[in-house]
């Protein structure tokens, strides 16, 4: 199977960094979008060290939208419409996989979910249908992305059409994790909402990186 391209919008920050190695070690080639180039050029040198042998580009957020095949959105929350509609030409027929999740300070332990319902059902609003909105990630902290670690939380993988979430789940494997499909974008909330609560776990237990684990029995 050809790797695709996988551009991360803002992927010089903490979460595009870890997914950026992830998915590098896995063989995709990977495009760093920043709003700077030379940013982004110091991001795939840092890459290239961990993962030599993969081709890894450096571009602009919206040459960088319209190099992947699949693009992954990585910027602060109240940074995610405004990136989205500077890049939105270059992602119709795509797959847009967001992980934004709309933490509202001071409270961050306090789900505050937008208006729209979640963060994923306001890019899908505003994208609208030619543009497949996946969630994924949310509960996944960037520092153990960036390490050579075992991941043990899952992914909660919502979006509207089923391929899109299938070709997500097998990306979110690739990065060495399980992903489970979650359902349309609606249900993106309730994994949005789930960092507010494993953010308080951290706290009155006293760990670090609280996550999910999906459990069941197969039915056959
Ligand atoms: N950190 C985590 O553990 C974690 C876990 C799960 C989900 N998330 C979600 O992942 C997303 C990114 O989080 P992060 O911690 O990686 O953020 P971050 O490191 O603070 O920022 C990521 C990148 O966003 C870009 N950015 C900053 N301000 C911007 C603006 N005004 N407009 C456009 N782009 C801007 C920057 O890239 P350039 O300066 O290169 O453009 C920056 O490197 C958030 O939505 C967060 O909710 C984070």
């Amino acid at each position: 199977m050809a790797q695709e391209t996988i551009a991360i919008l803002g992927g010089t920050g903490d979460l595009g960094t870890g997914l950026a190695i992830r998915w590098s070690k896995a063989g995709h080639k990977i495009v760093i979008g920043s709003r700077t180039l030379e940013k982004a050029q110091t991001a795939v040198e840092n890459l290239q060290k961990i993962s030599p042998d993969t081709p890894a580009e450096a571009m602009e957020n919206k040459d960088a939208a319209a190099a992947g095949d699949i693009v992954v959105l990585t910027v602060p929350a109240d940074h995610q419409l405004s990136t989205l509609d500077y890049v939105r030409e270059h992602l119709t027929g795509k797959i847009l996989i967001d992980v934004t999740v709309p933490l509202v300070p001071p409270k961050v332990g306090t789900v505050q979910l937008p208006p729209e319902g979640s963060a994923g059902k306001r890019a899908q609003d505003l994208l609208g249908d030619d543009v497949m909105v996946v969630t994924a990630f949310q509960n996944i902290a960037a520092h153990l992305l960036q390490e050579d670690v075992v991941i043990e939380c899952d992914v909660l993988v919502a979006g509207n059409k089923k391929a899109a979430r299938d070709k997500v789940v097998e990306l979110v494997e690739q990065a060495g994790m399980t992903g489970w499909h979650a359902g349309p974008i609606e249900n993106s909330a309730a994994a949005e909402a789930l960092t507010s609560i494993l953010i308080q776990i951290n706290r009155k237990h006293d760990i670090s990186h609280s996550g999910i684990k999906i459990v069941g029995q197969a039915d056959h």
